[in-house]
């Protein structure tokens, strides 16, 4: 697992501050300044490890805190409503909009707005478990132009063990977000609880932020963010973002939406070694990691 696969970094991106940066969309400079930025009391950041629940978690928080979203009244989509903090390609002038503020972020803990450890401002943390986090990385990679490469399941693996990929490591981040938790006003949400239990889960989400929905506005959340309902959804599915960004001819943003897919790629052989990363890295955590819905593993 030493070898570094170049394939994987490809070139567009940049190392920063232990992390890989797309510099196609974004730079240092950027992402430094990012540590001043202002917050305030009401602003909302929802952080992840890409391919671990962002978009689906940007359409549950839109839909909750926003009327017209649930009854279809407004046309905003989510990437407009919760802008990316680092990747800010609609150049958004943050400090103008009015409150509640809503923000997407992959960035770890050391790289966020300083201010949010003050506790001005509300965090959710999606954590999916890293192995459909992978498999999912490794289809999204596809969609993007600016990766020429093809690159094999096997390299991207190693990618994805070593940190070496877009983002960075997943070991690193969650594990960075989770030891830090005290630091900050967070809430911590899981992939898989969405998945088997969602409406639990955008109950708790409601609880942090704050809101309080009647049953019938809390059904529409609901129906609203299954998988099936928003892969027709224009302000949610995606679609809106142009081919030269994510093409999505060769797949989509919403690929399967599954607990568990990993089992149908993943060898027995590159799972053990997976397994045996994992408890190096993150084995002295209390965190339990659902690997499959139809069992309660922990690990
Ligand atoms: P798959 O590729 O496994 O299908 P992100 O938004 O962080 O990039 O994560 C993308 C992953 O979340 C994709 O996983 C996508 O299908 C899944 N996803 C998006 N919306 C979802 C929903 N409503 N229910 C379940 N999974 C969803």
């Amino acid at each position: 697992m030493d070898r570094i696969p170049s394939e994987v970094l490809n070139g567009v991106f940049i190392k920063h501050k232990g992390i890989y940066l797309d510099s196609d969309y974004t730079s240092p400079e950027i992402v430094d300044a990012i540590e001043h930025m202002e917050t305030r009391e009401g602003d909302v950041f929802l952080v992840t490890y890409p391919k671990s629940g962002t978009i689906w978690t940007q359409q549950i928080i839109s839909l909750i805190c926003n009327e017209g979203h649930r009854n279809g009244t407004e046309n905003i989509n989510n990437m407009t409503r919760m802008p990316w903090l680092e990747y800010n390609i609609d150049n958004v002038d943050f400090s103008s909009r009015p409150s509640p503020r809503f923000f997407s972020t992959h960035l770890p803990y050391y790289l966020m707005p300083r201010d949010l450890k003050y506790r001005k401002g509300k965090i959710i943390y999606v954590c999916r478990n890293p192995k459909d986090a992978m498999l999912s990385f490794y289809h999204f990679y596809k969609l993007k132009p600016n990766i020429k490469d093809t690159i094999n399941w096997e390299t991207f693996l190693e990618g994805f063990l070593s940190g070496k990929i877009f983002g960075g490591s997943w070991f690193g981040h969650v594990r960075g977000w989770y030891t830090h938790k005290e630091d900050f006003n967070i809430l911590f949400v899981t992939y898989e609880e969405m998945k088997k239990d969602l409406r639990s889960a955008v109950l708790k989400i409601c609880k942090f932020l704050d809101v309080n929905l009647d049953e019938k506005a809390v059904d529409t959340v609901v129906e609203k963010a299954t998988f099936k309902n928003m892969k027709d959804d224009p302000l949610a599915n995606y679609k809106f973002v142009p081919n030269s960004l994510l093409d999505q001819r060769k797949g989509n943003f919403l690929r399967k939406g599954i607990v568990g897919d990993w089992k149908n790629v993943m060898t027995v052989a590159q799972s053990e070694i997976f397994d045996k990363v994992y408890k190096e890295k993150m084995g002295d955590l209390p965190i339990k990691m659902l690997w499959d819905l139809n069992e309660e593993t922990a690990s």
